[in-house]
């Protein structure tokens, strides 16, 4: 493992954003009805852009998996687990989740354990597998409401973004996450089954957002993920992905002209910084499997895995921040 870059947080390199003014935090929740397409990988790493970024996030681990709470530094010792999901769950009183926030666990290196940059704006609700107990609540009157109970209060202001990880079902745990949610983030691959299950994602949130009391939830985002360039990635993209989200679609190409001489003459060509989607690399399992932050790695393409999820922070997140700010 390469030490870790020790980037101080970026804030300056966005507007003066100052979303810390006792507003509530934008709430977004990630979901997908099918498994695997990458939701905690991007909820992780979003909430470590936004942290480059120099926004406060507190992550929510709605998943009785548990990876994104294992992925962002936390492991759960099973004969001793720390409070969490379950716990705020459980409690059903506003406020609950203040009580069960720690600090992201990446460190700054292998030898030096102390917070890393990102880790002293990321905060998380950890996930244990028993969450999947609080199931049975499902029919309590006001169960629903239970996880936006827990994220209410004062001490939920100084977030400027709470990130909700969610498992690939529309059970009741998910059902918590859009009640609690502003808006949704659908993640999905570039496959019928991805795209179908992200479809259902979106009809759930519109047909049921109202019944679940909130009825101005949408979903505002969608990310695709696990791109390889492949001609069945390219149909669903364009007959299935664009055609039904627009401008929904989180579109993440980067280009530059470049000049060339060709027979004499002086052509421009555009080319490909950073493509649409988020592709699949072995380094982004690689940070998720060692439970470190990506800026441990320092090569190209270390940068190149951090810039893909810095552009999702400047192009959707912060000006979503910033309009929030301003209204
Ligand atoms: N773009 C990518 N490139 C390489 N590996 C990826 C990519 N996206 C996800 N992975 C890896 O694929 C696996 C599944 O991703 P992840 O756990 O984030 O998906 P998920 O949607 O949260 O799954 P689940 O539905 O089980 O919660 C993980 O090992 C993750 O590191
Ligand atoms: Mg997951």
């Amino acid at each position: 493992m390469t030490p870790s870059l020790v980037e101080p947080v970026t804030a300056d390199r966005l507007l003066p954003l100052n979303a810390r003014q006792q507003l509530p935090p934008l709430v977004l929740m990630f979901g997908n009805n099918k498994g695997g397409t990458g939701k905690s990988l991007t909820v992780v790493q979003i909430a470590a852009a936004l942290a480059r970024a120099g926004f406060y996030v507190l992550v929510v681990d709605m998943d009785p998996q548990g990876n994104a709470t294992r992925r962002l530094g936390i492991e759960q010792d099973p004969e001793e687990p720390i409070a969490g999901t379950p716990e705020v769950i459980a409690a059903n009183t506003k406020g609950a989740g203040e009580g069960a926030t720690y600090q992201c666990g990446w460190t700054v290196s292998d030898d030096d354990l102390t917070p890393s940059a990102e880790a002293k704006l990321i905060d998380v609700i950890p996930s244990r597998p028993d969450l999947i107990n609080r199931e049975t609540e499902t029919g309590l009157p006001g169960a629903a409401l239970r996880l936006k109970k827990a994220l209410s209060g004062e001490w939920i202001n100084k977030y400027d973004v709470v990130l909700i990880d969610s498992q690939p079902d529309l059970g009741h745990l998910v059902q918590l996450s859009i009640v609690a949610a502003d808006q949704v983030v659908l993640v999905t691959d570039a496959m019928r089954d991805g795209v179908e299950a992200a479809f259902r994602v979106d009809d759930y949130v519109t047909n049921y957002g109202e019944d679940l009391g909130n009825p101005n939830v949408h979903v505002s985002g969608v990310v695709v993920n696990r791109w390889r360039r492949t001609s069945e990635g390219k149909f669903y993209v364009e007959n299935w992905l664009k055609p039904r989200f627009g401008d929904r679609l989180w579109n993440l190409r980067k280009t530059e002209l470049q000049e060339e001489i060709v027979d004499g003459k002086k052509q421009t060509k555009e080319e490909e910084l950073q493509a649409a989607w988020i592709p699949e690399w072995a380094r982004l399992s690689e940070a998720d499997g060692a439970g470190v932050s990506l800026t441990r790695w320092t090569d190209a393409r270390g940068r190149e895995t951090l810039g893909i999820f810095d552009t999702i922070v400047e192009r959707y997140l912060a000006p979503m921040l910033q309009e929030r700010a301003r209204a």
